[in-house]
């Protein structure tokens, strides 16, 4: 009698074992700065249940058979941080991967994908305690991405790409994809000289100089690093930070973002 119930209990605790192990397969999180950006990957997530956090949404469901999290940050590194902040600490997120568009950098050009290998904000200046771009609690310049995840991604673009890509309308067309340095700061860049005034300032430690540049990313990727979340950064070029910037950038984000964003998180997710 005595044996036979500690066989039901190791059954029991068995059942239960395999239950959570299903329950508990962490999400991914998916974030975007604006709307036109992402808000085609969110009419595509199955089972939505929505939370709300300050006056933040998150969307809770499955994408292409993997469980998300998704959710808009909004605009800068401040908003970038806390959102990522977030998707680890309320969410338990086993990766992020931030979707949006960039101002090109050297041998970018517009409707190319960059995948950020590696990151740093322009706009960090600690001098003359520290050397320019210092980040303080991480004693480093520069943040890379595991090469494990940015290669998944790049895969992943050039498979989307691989499908044909032509938008006349915007003069895109076989568009690339690149690995590159990604540069964040609190400015939208719509002027030559101050793009200029970057790309001299980050030379030495871009000695290829950057790909990408933009406002939240390199936020991201000190979070990210900080509580050891893997993570990517994918951005397609809206606009090439000069003073056609504004105009490429709004056309690009309301024609073009969105249908990228969907297309490159689909290939990566279905090979997952
Ligand atoms: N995002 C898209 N284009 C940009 C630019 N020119 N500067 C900063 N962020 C951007």
């Amino acid at each position: 009698m005595f044996s036979r119930l500690i066989f039901l209990k190791a059954i029991l605790a068995l059942t239960y074992l395999s239950a959570s192990d299903v329950i508990e397969k962490k999400p991914i999180g998916i974030m975007s700065a604006m709307p036109q950006e992402a808000l085609s990957i969110l009419e595509k997530i199955e089972d939505q249940e929505v939370v709300c956090v300050g006056g933040k949404q998150f969307t809770r469901g499955t994408f292409e058979n993997t469980p998300v999290v998704f959710t808009l940050a909004g605009v800068g590194k401040v908003s970038a941080a806390i959102t990522a902040t977030l998707l680890h600490s309320k969410f338990g997120v086993e990766e992020i991967i931030f979707t949006g568009v960039a101002g090109g950098g050297s041998k970018t050009a517009i409707g190319d994908v960059v995948v950020g290998n590696s990151y740093l904000q322009h706009d960090l200046d600690l001098r003359p305690v520290f050397p320019q771009f210092h980040i303080f609690s991480l004693n480093t310049q520069l943040v890379h991405a595991q090469s494990e995840i940015v290669e998944n991604m790049t895969q992943a673009a050039k498979r989307f790409f691989q499908k044909g890509i032509s938008i006349p309308s915007l003069s895109i067309k076989d568009p690339s994809v690149h690995q590159g340095a990604i540069v964040s700061g609190d400015q939208f860049i719509n002027n030559l000289d101050h793009h200029e005034r970057i790309a001299l300032s980050t030379k030495d430690l871009l000695p290829n100089g950057f790909h990408a540049i933009e406002m939240e990313g390199a936020a991201v990727a000190q979070v990210c690093v900080e509580l050891n979340i893997p993570f990517v950064v994918v951005r397609s070029i809206s606009d090439k930070a000069d003073h056609h910037a504004g105009i490429n950038f709004q056309d690009f984000l309301d024609e073009v973002a969105g249908q990228y964003s969907l297309g490159i998180l689909t290939e990566y997710l279905q090979k997952k």
